[in-house]
């Protein structure tokens, strides 16, 4: 299989794809691109690449005809463009999480999708943690039985992120940014959510430190089939011992069993009515956490371009694709409008009133 041609948009967080395809065989890194021309020869330096490897023009990324795929990893707010700039240009798309950040574009990037033919994946890391990837395959073979409910959060300390210059702006959002880890993982196991109903608040430490929407959440879900779930997230304040709280966790209660996949520290616990196990991926460590200790997670990333490229390999179409995406996105924004107004918001409405309900 020939290594397909990485090309990667922003360099931050971009920094953990870009070491996931050097690691992997089936990945070239061919082009970075930043407007921040400073952290473009830091990214250079920090992974032995050429100096012009690196542009600050995305149309020079796009022109290149060494670039199979566009890896997005610029802002939230500037996703969809990215995104339906990227497939005009005729370059398959992975876009980090959240896919993009309202629906006010969502058909746009559809009709792009459909009209360059290329595929788009969702970067959802979190679903290629270790702990989380057992828990899907291991729910896969049936041992969990009939779901009755799904239970996520994502907890954290994230006080560190507010030095970005977009994170205290009027575009940044935890609801979208944090909080897509443990929406993604329940639309996985329930994807028919069709109502949401809970609250949200900016707590005293975000607003002290200049954050403009809320960093605290609690939500309940139903779906079309009358299953529950629960979501929750907190980002700005400290979060308990890890020993105590896996910062970021997925419950699964079937009629024959429950699971539970942690991020602290690498652990998934299951029970059935015959075993009860812990199992722990500490030997992965190494793998997936390669610098910044435990914020940085690259090893994921590795795992998830390498599902898309084998994908691409067998015409087959990686998941989170678009559509999955946008549904999402559309249950992001009705737990926004929720919040706001008090009352429940149907995943559906919301999706018809932007001309998409044929996603749902
Ligand atoms: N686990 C995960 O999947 C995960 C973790 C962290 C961040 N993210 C996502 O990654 C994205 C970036 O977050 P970050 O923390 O790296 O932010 P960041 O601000 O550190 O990095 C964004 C970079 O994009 C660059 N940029 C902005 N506009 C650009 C343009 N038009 N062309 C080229 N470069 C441009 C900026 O100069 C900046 O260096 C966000 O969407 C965030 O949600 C995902």
């Amino acid at each position: 299989m020939k290594p397909l041609g990485l090309g990667v948009l922003g360099l931050g967080e971009g920094r953990s794809i870009i070491s996931g395809g050097l690691q992997s065989d089936l990945w070239q890194v061919v082009r970075l691109c930043d407007l921040n021309e400073q952290l473009g020869h830091e990214r250079c330096h920090e992974f032995g690449l050429d100096a012009a490897v690196f542009t600050n023009s995305m149309d020079v990324l796009l022109a290149d005809p060494a670039v199979d795929v566009v890896g997005i990893y610029t802002p939230d707010h500037l996703h969809a463009d990215h995104v339906i700039r990227a497939l005009q240009a005729g370059k398959h798309v992975i876009c980090t999480k959240p896919f993009i950040d309202n629906l006010t574009r969502a058909a746009e990037v559809v009709a792009a999708v459909q009209a360059s033919g290329k595929r788009v994946m969702v970067g959802q890391s979190s679903r290629f943690f270790p702990p989380f990837a057992r828990q899907r395959k291991h729910y896969e073979t049936g041992a969990f039985g009939e779901l009755n409910s799904v239970e996520a959060y994502y907890n954290a300390d994230h006080r560190w992120f507010l030095a970005k210059g977009w994170a205290k702006t009027d575009a940044f959002k935890w609801l979208y940014g944090g909080l897509s880890h443990p929406v993604d993982f329940i639309r996985w196991y329930l994807p028919n959510i069709e109502e949401v109903m809970g609250y949200s608040r900016l707590s005293e430490n975000g607003a002290k430190l200049g954050l403009v929407h809320a960093d605290t959440f609690h939500f309940i879900y139903k779906t079309t089939d009358g299953k529950i779930a629960r979501v929750s997230g907190t980002y700005t304040s400290p979060v308990t011992p890890n020993a105590r709280d896996a910062n970021m966790s997925c419950v699964l209660r079937g009629s024959l069993g429950a699971s539970q996949g942690d991020y602290y520290d690498l652990r998934y616990a299951w029970k059935t009515d015959e075993q009860s196990v812990i199992e722990t991926f500490e030997d992965k460590d190494d793998y997936v956490f390669r610098f910044g200790g435990h914020s940085h997670h690259a090893g994921e990333y590795q795992d998830y371009i390498e599902y898309f490229a084998r994908c691409l390999a067998n015409d087959e179409m990686p998941t989170p694709d678009v559509r999955e995406g946008i549904v999402t996105v559309a249950l992001m924004q009705a737990m926004e409008e929720a919040a706001a107004s008090g009352g429940p918001v149907k995943v559906r409405e919301l999706l018809a009133r932007y001309g998409l309900e044929e996603l749902f």
